[in-house]
């Protein structure tokens, strides 16, 4: 999916079938509970989504919020016109927003959220790229910045593998499983991450860098 020329047919399924995969596997459940409903309140919190792709996270966060009767204001960006493309598709949830641009944009127009975010981007990045965002997230994070991420392992690989099977109209697949292969171990990610950052514990086959103000 990574590939410009890539089909768009199978690049939509893949998109839509991250909402289940996510919804399954990232955790995102625990995070909101844990980490951002009590921060919530009937006054806005701000959340930015860097790398949202399909944007199936900012909306299931939204979607929460409004029915515990909370006010989150979740703003998902991606410079990816394909991913962002099939976000704004989507129909409007009361509190979310998509942007094509760039972490970097933001930080050009002196943006602020109260917590920043990402799902399954840290391994996608290169060194380089890898450092830039964590710079740019904890310019952009106000409270703290949580990544959350695969943690590499052979049986979340075998694992992976055998449960997405029937997925084959997809990118899933094939794509999970090179992520699985490129994601870092928390011993690895400690490494590569700046002073102040902290890898945590996450769900299943996941691992969480954060960044904490408080
Ligand atoms: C694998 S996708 C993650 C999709 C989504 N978060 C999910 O869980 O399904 C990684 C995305 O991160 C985006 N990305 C990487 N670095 C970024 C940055 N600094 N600012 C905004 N988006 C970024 C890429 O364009 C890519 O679409």
């Amino acid at each position: 999916m990574d590939k410009p020329d890539c089909d768009p047919r199978r690049l939509d399924n893949t998109y839509r079938q991250f909402g289940a995969v996510n919804r399954a596997v990232s955790g995102w459940r625990r995070l909101y509970l844990r980490e951002l409903r009590p921060l919530l309140s009937v006054a806005p919190t701000t959340i930015l989504d860097i790398g949202c792709g399909g944007g199936d996270i900012a909306v299931m966060l939204a979607r929460w919020a409004l029915r515990d009767g909370l006010v989150l204001d979740v703003t998902g960006i991606d410079p990816d016109p394909r991913a962002i493309g099939f976000a704004l598709r989507r129909p409007p949830v009361r509190g979310v927003q998509f942007r094509q641009a760039h972490s970097s944009a933001l930080i050009r127009e002196g943006a602020v959220f109260d917590v920043v975010i990402s799902n399954h981007v840290l391994h996608h990045l290169t060194p380089g790229e890898l450092g830039v965002l964590l710079d740019h997230s904890g310019k952009l994070a106000r409270n703290k910045a949580l990544h959350n991420d695969l943690r590499r392992s052979r049986l979340a690989f075998a694992l992976f593998g055998v449960a997405t099977l029937p997925l084959p109209a997809s990118f899933i697949r094939e794509d999970g499983l090179t992520s699985i292969r490129r994601s870092y171990t928390p011993a690895e990610l400690t490494a590569a991450a700046p002073a102040g950052w902290r890898v945590e514990a996450g769900a299943p086959f996941h691992q969480i860098l954060a960044l904490r103000r408080t």
